[in-house]
């Protein structure tokens, strides 16, 4: 009689530790026995047996909730997807409430000055994790220069930016200040090491190092099918087949590393997430973080004015109709459809003012570390996920190669209780947001009217804003030097 995966497991069972015995036993009760099939008599490949169980291992502590948890959340997000359910179901789009400034008028500065003085009680969190495939450079990106003329690049032009404001800060404090505002990176296994190497053969960029922590993210098992089969590696039959999460993992490792209540308990009261490339966002960041005191928001996302239908996503207030409510990023292509479906027959169209109601999400975040830290706590950081599988066709049945979930850091407030503060500030692109994320040449296919998001643009970006800041700020030197 053939031998089964679990005869095989049981046979292997004495070269395995207690606590990989464990493991195995959750993955055949999670039906991954397919995992053991091609195992041979013990006695051959033991340490490649063993180092398989060191994956699962660590597969299992990196997600919150254990293997366990992510197969059967796959199975729901996979059913989901199969049968086309709409995410948005029950819901209807309005427009949130946000603050929108203007670069320098008398509001502007009011909430500039207030922010400065909150930035000693503010922590900055860099997720550097991704890969660049869209932009095609082999470094990590914030290695690149953000201009040409200085040749800064992305990571001191950020660590400057932080040592500057914390001494802007500090300057508002009576009496001593020894405020030291830390920057957590968030990197992967694609970026960490040369994160380090470019902290470290720059002295931390004139930080201290002490200030700066890296937390990895670990990528997450492939699955093969809708029953949520892990994926084996094509060339070793010992290991899952792993790929990013995304940027959402940044929360869970925040809160299992224990820097976040380290964070609170200093008193510190922000967090302020951002991307590794913005070379504008500095500029910004001031007087967003004077918004998120002022009006005591929980949330605070970042945005831009956004024409009808370009592709950002939209921050969108949307109401269930059992009451729910929740502002969060809806995808531009998600914010169409469900504005029509839901008795705007003409969809995303710009209002009076030349653009969309619904504001642009630039991804960038500002948290109040006390609600935060509560809503963490309750949920151990998870972030609602998505699926994308590539199906072989319209049965969706196979996949055309395995695939993950997915989690996004601005889906955070998908979970949060209606009475939390969330809100948004709108900014001038042109003060706010340059990413560079595009090789040239698909910068060059971008449909007119659209940002090209290249490293041009991104460079050409810094020089406007600093022209335009100069041209704007009414200040005696600059009448003095004309
Ligand atoms: P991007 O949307 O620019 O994605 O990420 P990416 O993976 O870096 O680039 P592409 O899509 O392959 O071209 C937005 C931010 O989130 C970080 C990136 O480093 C960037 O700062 N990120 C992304 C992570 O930290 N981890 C991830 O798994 C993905």
């Amino acid at each position: 009689m053939a031998s089964t995966a679990g005869d095989v497991l049981r046979n292997n069972l004495s070269i395995l530790s207690p606590d990989q015995v464990e493991l195995a036993n959750m993955l055949i009760e999670m039906e991954q026995s397919h995992l053991f099939e091609h195992w041979p008599e013990p006695g051959i490949d033991d340490d490649e047996k063993r180092a398989f169980f060191d994956q699962i291992q660590k597969l299992n502590s990196s997600y919150p909730g254990g293997l366990a948890a992510y197969i059967k959340t796959a199975r729901e997000l996979l059913a989901d997807s199969k049968s086309g359910k709409n995410p948005f179901e029950g819901f209807t789009p309005s427009v949130p409430s946000g603050e929108v400034l203007t670069f320098a008028d008398d509001n502007f500065l009011q909430y500039e000055a207030a922010g400065v003085r909150e930035a000693r009680k503010a922590a900055f969190v860099l997720v550097a994790g991704g890969l660049g495939e869209r932009l095609g450079y082999n470094g990590i990106k914030v290695a690149l220069p953000s201009e040409s003329i200085t040749r800064t690049c992305f990571l001191q032009h950020y660590i400057e930016s932080i040592l500057a404001l914390q001494d802007a800060s500090c300057r508002l404090v009576e009496g001593e200040c020894h405020a030291e505002i830390p920057l957590v990176i968030m990197t992967s296994d694609d970026t960490h090491s040369r994160t380090v190497d470019l902290l470290e053969s720059n002295s931390y960029f004139g930080m201290k190092p002490t200030q700066v922590k890296l937390l990895k993210q670990e990528k997450v098992a492939c699955l093969i099918d809708n029953d949520a089969h892990l994926a084996l590696e094509p060339n070793n039959k010992y290991r899952i087949q792993t790929k990013p999460h995304g940027h959402g993992d940044v929360h869970s490792l925040l809160y299992s590393s224990g820097v976040l209540k380290n964070w609170h308990e200093a008193g510190l009261r922000w967090v302020l997430f951002f991307q590794d490339t913005n070379g504008l966002l500095f500029k910004a960041i001031p007087a967003s973080l004077g918004v998120s005191t002022t009006k005591q928001y929980h949330v605070n996302s970042l945005a831009v004015p956004r024409k009808a239908k370009e592709a950002i996503g939209g921050i969108t207030r949307l109401t269930h109709k059992d009451g729910r409510s929740m502002v969060i990023n809806v995808e531009y292509n998600q914010l169409d459809p469900l504005l029509r479906a839901t008795g705007y027959p003409d969809g995303d169209v710009n209002s009076e003012s030349g653009y969309s109601p619904f504001p642009g999400n630039i991804n960038q975040l500002i948290l109040e570390i006390g609600p935060y830290m509560e809503e963490l706590t309750r949920t151990g950081g998870a972030i609602k996920e998505f699926v994308n599988p590539k199906y072989k066709d319209s049965t969706k049945t196979a996949f055309k190669s395995s695939t993950r979930l997915e989690c996004m850091m601005q889906d955070y407030p998908k979970t949060l209780p209606p009475s939390a503060r969330v809100g948004f500030t709108v900014m001038d692109a042109w003060l706010a947001y340059a990413p560079v994320k595009n090789n040239p040449e698909d910068a060059a296919k971008v449909p007119k009217g659209n940002p090209y998001h290249s490293a041009t643009s991104g460079e050409m970006a810094i020089y406007r804003a600093n022209s335009l800041i100069l041209r704007k700020v009414h200040s005696p030197v600059l009448e003095f030097i004309v």
